[in-house]
């Protein structure tokens, strides 16, 4: 990063806060350990996002030391404003983001409180967050449902008190573009110090219209976006970055603006954002669905061969899809060849790492002879999570067929090196491990989804299953990917029993049915 002032936009860009570890994680279901979220902020830093908005303070501030630009959520309360500085402080460039409802809807049913005395509160903490910290962005929640005019004055209030950027979020997803456009127009005429200040927006996608809303909030002066990679985030999710931020691109004649973000990142840090919060992407999702780039009418495949442009507005290598020319390795491919293609997807892997990565590579290519970097993906992502389960798949067996009551044999390895073992019937194989698996580990939950995707292409690849258990009113995912779809599924089921059995007290952690 460079010397810049990072909270003011050079001329003609627009800053790309990104939220996807903070309001994507608040997607249900979602839950990302401190690996997880260390490996999406080096991802989105590689990206080259403006900002990375770390979530709570409470989460260990310590791992974010090293990432230079972050944010902390507060509201406005003392205790989270200092304890937001606390997480934050150690970085490069770090930011305090004060938030506080604006809408009567929330300030007299959730607050409880007046609009003079929020006002007050949001003056009282982003004057308290500007002595911590030189920069400090400010939310008046719920602003797209609240009255303008008290929106424009407790702006006018919080830039006077020492914020340097206001963001606009539309909490509930409820603006329609023009509108949101004119609102923004009005802030730059209404509030008197506006010009001391960036406006930011964050837009949410209840009605589909989030990327749609920061767009025009653009186009009408805002210079921050705040988005989440797949546009996750809570209930309908956030504006996406690889939307907002490849529309720029791709409309400059249109926006005459630029963003800082590497787009060649977009493809793989979509992956990694999918494979650790285990929400799938969906095919024809723009930017990085699947089929974002294939073309089935034979009058369309004509028009590509001759000229891509006449059916493509954007070239695939430039979010980082390499068209007809991925790097593939095999069982020939040395533990130095490996090492390399892992450096140039941007993995930093630890030499432990490498010795785990490296068998499962070998044991992978033996299967199905050429590895791709979707195989890649798959087989980091799986080391990674086997690593921090405590309970392990050790053995499975199944049998079934149309003639046999489906059956399971499951090993697990507990804590401790301790194992259990037992044999189930079900309905199917899956359903079989299953029932073997929540027998051995006994802990009631209910399986509330299981999907099963194709890593790559033909019948030998590798099948990645998401599985969602609910366990004491929370979601817990888990996923794995095996080329054989009854042990990912099994080791699926583990890694979300793993998950669940990390949030119970320590006491209640270590759970064998039947040792
Ligand atoms: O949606 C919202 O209003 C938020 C704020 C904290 C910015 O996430
Ligand atoms: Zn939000």
């Amino acid at each position: 990063m460079t010397s810049e002032d990072k909270s003011q936009p050079a001329q003609g860009r627009v800053l790309i806060f990104d939220t996807t570890l903070r309001d994507g994680e608040q997607s249900p279901g979602v839950a990302l350990g401190t690996t997880e979220k260390l490996e999406i902020a080096r991802a989105l830093e590689k990206m080259r996002v403006d900002f990375i908005e770390a979530g709570f303070p409470a989460s260990s501030p310590g791992d974010f030391e090293s990432v230079t630009a972050i944010a902390g959520l507060a509201r406005a309360v003392p205790g989270d404003v200092d304890a937001c500085w606390d997480a934050v402080k150690h970085a490069e460039h770090p930011r305090i983001h004060v938030f506080l409802s604006a809408s009567d809807i929330h300030i007299l049913h959730q607050l409880e409180k007046d609009r003079e005395q929020v006002l007050e509160m949001a003056r009282a903490q982003v004057a308290r967050a500007a002595k911590h910290c030189s920069d400090v962005e400010f939310s008046p929640m719920d602003a797209t449902r609240s009255e303008p005019e008290y929106v424009f004055r407790m702006l006018t209030e919080c830039i006077e008190a020492g914020a340097t950027t206001v963001n606009i979020p539309d909490t509930v997803g409820y603006a329609i573009p023009e509108e949101f456009a004119e609102f923004i127009r009005q802030i730059q005429e209404k509030v008197p110090n506006i010009h001391k200040a960036v406006i930011s927006v964050h837009c949410h996608n209840d009605l589909g219209l989030a990327v749609g809303n920061s767009l025009a909030a653009v186009r009408a002066g805002a210079r921050q976006v705040e988005t989440c990679v797949n546009g996750i985030g809570e209930r309908a999710g956030n504006a996406s970055l690889e939307e907002v931020v490849m529309a720029i691109k791709t409309r400059s004649d249109f926006f005459d603006l630029t963003t800082n973000v590497d787009t060649t990142q977009i493809h793989r840090t979509s992956r990694l954002v999918s494979q650790l919060t285990g929400m799938s992407v969906q095919p024809n999702k723009a930017i990085v669905g699947a089929n974002a780039f294939r073309h089935q009418s034979g009058i369309h495949q004509h028009g590509i061969t001759k000229l891509r442009e006449t059916y493509e507005i954007i070239d695939a290598r430039d979010i980082g899809l390499s068209r007809g020319g991925m790097i593939v390795l095999n069982k020939n491919s040395g533990r130095h060849g490996l090492k390399s293609r892992l450096d140039e997807l941007g993995y930093e892997i630890t030499s432990d790492e490498m010795d785990r990565v490296f068998v499962a590579f070998k044991d992978l290519a033996d299967k199905k002879g050429e590895i791709d970097d979707r195989d890649l993906d798959a087989l980091v992502s799986e080391e990674r999570r086997t690593v921090e389960d405590v309970y392990k798949l050790d053995l499975l067996q199944v049998s079934c067929g149309n003639q046999l009551i489906p059956t399971a044999t499951v090993r697990i390895i507990g804590p401790e090196g301790k194992i259990a073992e037992t044999t189930s019937t079900g309905t199917g194989p899956v359903d079989a491990s299953y029932r073997a698996i929540n027998g051995l580990i006994g802990v009631p939950n209910q399986l509330v989804e299981y999907t099963v995707n194709s890593v790559t292409e033909g019948i030998d690849a590798q099948g990645e299953v998401t599985v969602r258990i609910e366990a004491a009113d929370r979601t817990f995912v888990g996923r794995a990917a095996d080329t054989d779809i009854v042990v990912a599924s099994a080791k699926a089921l583990l890694n979300a029993l793993n998950r669940l059995l990390a949030h119970l007290p320590r006491e209640h952690q270590e759970v064998w049915a039947n040792p």
